[in-house]
């Protein structure tokens, strides 16, 4: 087992058995008290690894039943979307093209509401059923504007499926066809969602904590 290259035999048991040790032990900046430090802000677990996991597996039972005989094209909205997608894709059953893209619109912890243009489109969608793979619709102008932008290339549909929705921050009517979570108008970070560029790495999803609950 390559895992017993790194640690004794004894230790696997134990970060086995103990969920907070193994994230300790990857994840130095999680105190014992589970709350995460990252830059200026606090963190603490609002979705764990094994809930996401579980129902990205569902999104991708459903697109499986839906979207199999359609030929579909993912299109993957980088960064946010990197760790959602290679989980969903790895689920999906039958063959389909996967186009990396990337919209830059976001700055901090608010939505600048300033979409630029789409980077690394290099595939026609004409006549394609496109599915959009988001991390998170926030105000969603971004994919209001990914919609807008991409339909002039006439696409035969166009399916959105984003991991999580902010129902109230919603500045535009965007109905997703696949929704993971949604979840109440906080910053998150994690599974791909940066604060400042960090986060992304970790496998649970942490929302902040108000400056008055520590
Ligand atoms: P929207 O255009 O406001 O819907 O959001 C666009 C992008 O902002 C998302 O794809 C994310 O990359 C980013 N974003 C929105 N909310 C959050 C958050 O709570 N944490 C980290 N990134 C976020
Ligand atoms: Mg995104």
């Amino acid at each position: 087992m390559i895992a017993n290259m790194f640690f004794e035999p004894f230790i696997i048991e134990q970060i086995c058995t103990n969920e907070i040790n193994l994230i300790q032990l990857f994840s130095p900046q999680i105190s014992n008290m589970g709350i995460l430090k990252l830059l200026d802000r606090r963190f603490e677990v609002l979705l764990n690894s094994q809930i996401i996991i579980r129902r990205v597996k569902l999104l991708a039972k459903s697109i499986n039943k839906d979207l199999r005989k359609d030929d579909p094209l993912f299109i993957v909205v980088l960064n946010g979307s990197f760790m959602f997608a290679a989980e969903l894709l790895k689920w999906i059953n039958f063959p389909c093209q996967v186009q990396f893209i990337k919209v830059s619109s976001y700055d901090g912890t608010q939505s600048s509401g300033r979409v630029q243009s789409i980077l690394g489109l290099n595939q026609s969608i004409k006549d394609r059923n496109v599915i959009i793979l988001e991390d998170i619709i926030d105000t969603g102008l971004t994919v209001d504007y990914l919609i807008n932008t991409l339909i002039l290339n006439e696409p035969l549909s166009i399916k959105i499926c984003s991991l999580l929705l902010k129902p109230e921050s919603l500045k535009v009517p965007i109905i997703p066809d696949y929704i993971g979570f949604e979840v109440g108008n906080y910053f998150l970070v994690g599974y791909g969602l940066d604060y400042n560029g960090y986060g992304r790495n970790l496998k649970n999803i942490y929302v902040e904590v108000e400056k008055t609950e520590i």
